[in-house]
C-alpha cells in the first residue's frame, strides 16, 4: 500500500464509521432546506435579543412576542409587520442595585420577559426578571397600541430571578401556576398557584430536588368524570433522583401534578399542595445506561375526543455530554393519570448510617387516598375541600410524594431518535390527509436553529424535511402553531421566524410530491403542481402511509443536453437529486454504468476521465428512491455526449492559458486521485467488514430506503429537477481540451472541475446506507 494512501485510510476510516453509526441511529431528513429569506419571514429588531416567549392572539390577529426589555404585537399573518411595541426597561437605580449584588449589569441586570399569558378579560399578564428582582404587570392591546398598566406586582415565585434559569408557567382561569425559584440565589424551587391565596410546594428534597423546570399543561379531568374528579395541572421537570442508591448524582425526568381546586391543608400542609404527586418518566434510548433528560413537552389533544386520548409529546437529551442523540417519546395522559390515581407510593426507609433508601410502600394507605383530588369518595366522607382532609392523609403525602411506578412511553420506545443537532422544542399538528386519516406531524426545533418536520407512522419514523430557520444558527427556544393562519412561529435569541406548515412548493414533480409523504400536500394532475390539500377541491394524489407513487402520471420526458468533449479530455455530468433518500444510477445507451478507474459515479455527478470514442452516446441519470412499496425511478437528466477529435494546431490555441500551469495543476490532480483512491479503499474495507451494503458490489440485502451520508443540512440536497436543468445548461460546451500528452491531461482534469464551477473538489460520498427504523435501534 502506498504510504499516503494508508495514511488517508486511517484518517477517513473513523469518519466513515462515525457516519455509519449516524445513519443507524435515525433517519436522514428527506430534504434539507438551507436558510434563505424566501421561505421564512423573520422578525428582529436591532439591538434587541432573546425573543423567547410568544402568545398567539388569534382573536386579535396578533402574535405577541416577548424579548429582552421589549414586547411586540406582530401581524399573525406576516410577522415582519410590527403593529405595536412597548419597552419595559429597568431603571439605572435598579441596574445599580443588581450590579451591587454581584450580577453582570449588561447581561443579567436587564428585564427578560419570561411570562406572557392571556387573561379572561382579554388583557395579558406579563412578568420579567427585572434585574434579578422579578415583577409582573398587566398589558393590553387597544387602538393599535400595546400598553403596560404599570400596576407592578411582586413576581417572586412566578418568574425566575435569573434569566438563565429554566422555569415553567401556565394560566388557567386567571390563576397563574408557575414553577421557578423563589429566592435570589435560585436555590429554593417552588411550584406555586398564585390566586387568591398562594399555594406552593413544601421545601423538601423529597418534593423537589435541584429541579430544572421544563413545561406545564392543564388537563380538564373533571369533564364527564364518573368519580367527580378535579382538573389537573401537570408539571414536567428533571431533578436529582432521591430514590437512586448510587454514589454519583443521577438526574431523572419527572412529571408531577396538582389539583386545580387544591387549597392546602388546615394544620398539616397549610398553604401547601395536598395533591402534589410525582413520578419518573422514562424514554428508553439505546440501552443507554443513564436515563435521558426531558427538555420540552407538548400537550396534544384532538378537540373531538375525550381528554383521556390526549398525548404528551416530550423531547429528551442525554445526561452526559458525550452522546449527541436526541429522542422524542409520547405518553398517554390516561397512563400518567392512572399511575397517580392507582399506583403504589415510594417510601423512604433509613438503612445503616444516615442513608435513606426509597422502596415501594406496601403498608396501609389512608383514606381518602393521599394526593387524590377531592372526588365523590371524599365528598361521601363529608370532605368538600382539601382543608377538610384528615392529618393522616396529609402527613402521608407530605412524606411520600413520589410514585413507585415510572411512566412508560407509548410502545415502550421513542418515536424518533436522531444523532446531530440537539432537540430543544417540540410542537405537534394534527393533519387530515387526503384519505381522511389524521396524522400527527411533529415539528422539532434544534439547538442549531433548524426545524425538523417528522412523522411516525405505525412505528416507522420519517423526517420529511429539515429547514434552517435562523442564520446565525441559534437554538430555537419556542414554537407555536396557529391553525387559523396555517403558520408556525419560532423564537430564538436572534429573532422570530414564521414558516408555513405546508411547504408543498418545494416539490416540482408528482413523484417528489408523493414520496415526500407530507400529509399537507398532494399532486394536482390538472395544474401539474404539488399543492396544499386544503386549498383544492379536486382529488389529489397523496400517499402518506407508504409513499405509493404508482398513481403519478408519467413525467415529461427530459430533453437531452448536448455535450462534447475532446478525446482524452475529462467530463463532468451533474445529476442533482430531489431527495436525500434517493440514489443515482447512470445509464449509457440504456446500459447501467459501473464505476471504474476512468468513470466515477458520485452522489450527484458522473466524472469521465480520459474520454475515448467508446464514451460517446446518450447518458441518462436516474434517481432511485425506495419507498415502503417499491423503488421509484425518475430520469433527472440526459446528456448526448459527443467525442470531438483533436484538430492539429487548433487545440493549443483554444486551451485557456491559466490552466496550463502544469505544476500547480498536477498537484491538484494528485489530490483528486488520492481522494478517489481513499474512497475505494474505504468502500472496500467497509464492504469487507460488512458495514456497508453497497448495492452494486456487496450484494448484501439492502431492502429499504437508502440515504445519503450528508446529514448536516448542506445546500446540495435542496435541488429540483429544474435546478438540474439549469446546471446542465451551463455545462453545455466542450469543457476540456486534451492533446494527449500526459502533462496536458493533468491540465484538463483540473479544467473540468473548475469549469463546472460548483465544487472545487469532488465530494467523497459514501454509498447509500439503510435507514433503520427505530425498532432495530432500541
Ligand atoms: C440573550 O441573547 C444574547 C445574544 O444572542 C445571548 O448572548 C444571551 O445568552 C441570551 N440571554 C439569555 C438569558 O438567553
Ligand atoms: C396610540 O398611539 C398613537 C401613536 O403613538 C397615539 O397617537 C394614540 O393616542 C394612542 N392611542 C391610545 C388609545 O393611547
Ligand atoms: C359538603 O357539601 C355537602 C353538599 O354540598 C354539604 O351537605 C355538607 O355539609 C358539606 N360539608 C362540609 C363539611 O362543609
Ligand atoms: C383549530 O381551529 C379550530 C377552529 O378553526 C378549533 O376548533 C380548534 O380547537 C383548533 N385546534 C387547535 C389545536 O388549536
Ligand atoms: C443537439 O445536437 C443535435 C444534433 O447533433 C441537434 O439536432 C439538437 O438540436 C441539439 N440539441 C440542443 C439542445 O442543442
Ligand atoms: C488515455 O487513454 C488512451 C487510450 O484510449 C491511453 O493510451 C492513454 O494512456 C490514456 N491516458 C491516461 C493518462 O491514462
Ligand atoms: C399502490 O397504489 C396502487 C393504486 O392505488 C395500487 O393498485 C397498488 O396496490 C398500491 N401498491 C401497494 C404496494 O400498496
Amino acid at each position: 500500500m502506498h504510504p499516503l494512501l494508508s495514511l488517508c485510510v486511517f484518517w477517513l476510516l473513523p469518519l466513515a464509521l462515525m457516519l455509519e453509526e449516524n445513519l443507524r441511529l435515525g433517519c436522514v431528513p428527506r430534504k434539507s432546506v438551507p436558510f434563505d429569506g424566501d421561505h421564512a419571514h423573520l422578525f428582529r429588531e436591532e439591538g434587541v435579543f432573546n425573543y423567547s416567549i410568544m402568545l398567539l392572539r388569534e382573536d386579535l390577529g396578533l402574535l405577541v412576542l416577548g424579548a429582552r426589555e421589549a414586547l411586540y404585537a406582530l401581524d399573525l399573518k406576516d410577522i415582519t409587520k410590527k403593529l405595536a411595541s412597548v419597552k419595559w426597561e429597568v431603571t439605572e437605580d435598579e441596574k445599580k442595585e443588581c450590579k451591587k449584588k454581584g450580577k453582570d449589569s449588561e447581561l443579567e441586570c436587564k428585564n427578560y420577559i419570561r411570562i406572557l399569558h392571556k387573561m379572561t378579560d382579554n388583557r395579558m399578564y406579563v412578568c420579567g426578571t427585572h434585574a434579578f428582582d422579578p415583577v409582573c404587570d398587566y398589558m393590553s392591546y387597544a387602538d393599535g397600541n400595546l400598553t403596560l398598566e404599570k400596576k407592578v406586582e411582586d413576581g417572586k415565585g412566578k418568574c425566575p430571578f435569573d434569566p438563565f434559569q429554566r422555569y415553567a408557567s401556565i394560566m388557567v382561569d386567571n390563576v397563574l401556576y408557575s414553577a421557578t425559584s423563589i429566592n435570589f440565589l435560585g436555590s429554593e424551587p417552588v411550584l406555586m398557584g398564585s390566586s387568591p391565596v398562594a399555594i406552593r410546594t413544601e421545601f423538601k428534597s423529597s418534593w423537589l430536588n435541584e429541579p430544572t423546570f421544563v413545561s406545564m399543561a392543564q388537563m380538564p379531568e373533571s369533564e364527564k368524570s364518573e368519580d367527580g374528579d378535579d382538573d389537573k395541572i401537570y408539571l414536567f421537570f428533571s431533578e436529582t433522583a432521591v430514590e437512586c442508591d448510587c454514589y454519583n448524582k443521577l438526574v431523572v425526568s419527572r412529571v408531577a401534578r396538582v389539583c386545580k381546586g387544591d387549597l392546602g391543608g388546615q394544620r398539616t400542609l397549610q398553604k401547601k399542595w395536598t395533591s402534589f404527586l410525582k413520578a419518573r418518566m422514562d424514554c428508553p434510548v439505546l440501552e443507554s445506561q443513564l436515563p435521558f433528560i426531558i427538555q420540552d413537552t407538548y400537550r396534544w389533544c384532538d378537540p373531538q375526543q375525550h381528554w383521556k386520548d390526549c398525548l404528551f409529546y416530550a423531547i429528551f437529551t442525554p445526561q452526559s455530554g458525550t452522546l449527541d442523540l436526541s429522542a422524542v417519546c409520547a405518553y398517554r395522559v390516561s397512563d400518567i393519570s392512572r399511575v397517580f390515581a392507582e399506583g403504589k407510593y415510594k417510601t423512604p426507609v433509613p438503612v445503616e448510617t444516615s442513608f435513606v433508601k426509597w422502596v415501594m410502600y406496601s403498608g396501609d394507605v389512608p383514606v381518602p387516598r393521599p394526593g387524590a383530588c377531592i372526588n365523590n369518595e371524599a365528598r361521601k366522607m363529608n370532605i368538600n375541600r382539601t382543608l377538610d382532609l384528615p392529618d393522616r392523609t396529609l402527613q402521608f403525602i407530605k412524606d411520600r410524594p413520589l410514585m413507585d411506578q415510572a411512566i412508560q412511553p407509548i410502545g415502550q420506545k421513542p418515536l424518533l431518535v436522531r444523532r446531530g443537532a440537539t432537540f430543544t422544542s417540540i410542537i405537534v399538528d394534527n393533519v387530515m390527509a387526503a384519505d381522511g386519516e389524521k396524522h400527527r406531524v411533529m415539528f422539532i426545533g434544534t439547538a442549531e436553529g433548524t426545524l425538523l418536520k417528522a412523522l411516525n407512522h405505525d412505528g416507522e419514523m420519517f423526517i420529511i424535511e429539515e429547514i434552517q430557520l435562523f442564520q446565525p444558527p441559534k437554538p430555537i427556544k419556542i414554537l407555536k402553531i396557529s391553525n387559523i393562519t396555517g403558520q408556525l412561529y419560532a423564537g430564538s435569541d436572534y429573532g422570530a421566524a414564521q414558516v408555513s406548515l405546508a411547504t408543498c412548493e418545494r416539490s416540482f414533480s408528482c413523484m417528489d410530491c408523493v414520496l415526500a409523504r407530507d400529509p399537507y400536500c398532494g399532486w394536482d394532475k390538472v395544474t401539474r403542481k404539488c399543492i396544499v390539500l386544503s386549498s383544492s377541491q379536486r382529488e389529489l394524489i397523496q400517499s402518506v402511509k407508504d409513499g405509493n407513487a404508482s398513481l403519478c402520471p408519467d413525467s415529461d420526458p427530459v430533453k437531452p443536453k448536448n455535450h462534447s468533449v475532446w478525446q482524452g479530455g475529462n467530463l463532468r455530468l451533474s445529476c442533482p437529486l430531489p431527495s436525500s433518500l434517493a440514489k443515482t444510477s447512470w445509464e449509457l445507451e440504456n446500459i447501467l454504468l459501473k464505476s471504474s478507474a476512468r468513470l466515477q459515479l458520485l452522489k450527484d455527478e458522473l466524472l469521465i476521465f480520459n474520454a475515448s470514442d467508446s464514451d460517446a452516446g446518450l447518458y441518462r441519470c436516474l434517481s432511485v428512491e425506495h419507498s415502503k412499496t417499491k423503488a421509484y425511478k425518475t430520469t433527472v437528466a440526459e446528456y448526448q455526449v459527443r467525442i470531438a477529435q483533436p484538430v492539429s494546431g487548433k487545440g493549443e490555441t483554444v486551451l485557456p492559458r491559466s490552466l496550463t500551469d502544469g505544476h500547480y495543476v498536477s498537484s491538484l490532480q494528485a489530490i483528486v486521485v488520492l481522494l478517489v483512491l481513499c474512497l475505494f479503499a474505504l468502500l472496500a474495507w467497509n464492504c469487507y467488514k460488512g458495514h456497508l451494503a453497497i448495492p452494486w458490489k456487496c450484494g448484501k440485502k439492502n431492502g429499504e430506503q437508502g440515504q445519503e451520508a450528508n446529514e448536516d443540512g448542506g445546500p446540495n440536497t435542496n435541488v429540483s429537477h429544474q435546478d438540474a436543468l439549469r446546471t446542465a445548461v451551463v455545462e453545455e460546451k466542450p469543457l476540456v481540451l486534451g492533446t494527449g500528452s500526459s502533462n496536458n491531461n493533468h491540465t484538463t482534469e483540473e479544467a473540468t472541475f473548475s469549469a463546472a464551477g460548483e465544487n472545487d473538489a469532488p465530494r467523497i460520498n459514501l454509498p447509500s446506507l439503510q435507514c433503520v427504523n427505530n425498532e432495530s435501534v432500541i
